[in-house]
């Protein structure tokens, strides 16, 4: 049986990494075999696609140029890696994918959502994430969260502006799509947040028992 697809979405400093980890445990405890990835990134071309795009540089990047390396990595990671580990019954749980086009490139850079649907069905073709958690907190606090990390990439340089439209656009999506989005409250102390996600989870089982 082919296996689901699994993604995990945000702004700056909601806890993926540490979410994602007990993602990865509540899988294990399951017994269901998956892997876990990430984007851009997770083929080694795609890693090299990563690192463009983070990069702080004197030239500004075109938000087009921007976008096509986006869909360029994720082109070479469904192939590689996404749809072969599906195919074969694996899940794949995956650190970001097209929403985030969506919410970063679409809502963020202002650049809407026509030409990334046309990339989108260009790259996947049909091929939709089965379940999309959102970890939503302020921006504020995010940022606040992000800041006491490393060096600022690329991305987290950019302003409140910018990822308040980012967030609004996650949370629109998760409104007209109920179904696949559920969004997770990631300003709760950690024990609830997982309550939270093990709660999806469990309920994502039953259903896919009940298909
Ligand atoms: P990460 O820090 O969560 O690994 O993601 C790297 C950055 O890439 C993050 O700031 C969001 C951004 N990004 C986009 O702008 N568009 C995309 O399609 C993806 C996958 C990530």
């Amino acid at each position: 049986m082919r296996g689901k697809f699994i993604t995990i979405e945000g702004t700056e400093g909601v806890g993926k990494t540490t979410n994602i980890e007990f993602i990865k445990q509540w899988l294990t405890n399951q017994s269901i075999p998956f892997v876990n990835t990430r984007e851009p990134g997770g083929t080694p071309l795609a890693e090299e696609i990563r690192q463009l795009l983070l990069a702080n540089r004197d030239e500004a990047v075109c938000s087009t140029a921007e976008l096509l390396m986006m869909f360029a990595g994720r082109a070479q990671h469904i192939e590689q890696l996404i749809e072969p580990q599906l195919a074969s019954g694996h899940w794949v749980l995956c650190d970001r994918f097209t929403d985030a086009t969506y919410a970063y490139q679409g809502a963020g850079r202002q650049m809407g959502n026509q030409l990334i649907s046309t990339l989108e069905t260009m790259v996947q073709g049909e091929m939709r994430p089965d379940l999309t958690l959102i970890l939503d907190i302020s921006v504020e606090q995010g940022l606040e969260r992000a800041g006491k990390r490393s060096e600022p990439d690329r991305f987290e340089l950019e302003q409140t502006d910018f990822f308040n439209r980012v967030r609004q656009a996650y949370l629109a999506m998760a409104n007209n799509q109920p179904q696949r989005y559920k969004v997770i409250d990631a300003s709760l102390p950690l024990a609830e947040v997982q309550q939270q996600i093990s709660d999806v989870l469990e309920q994502f089982m039953q259903q896919q028992k009940k298909a």
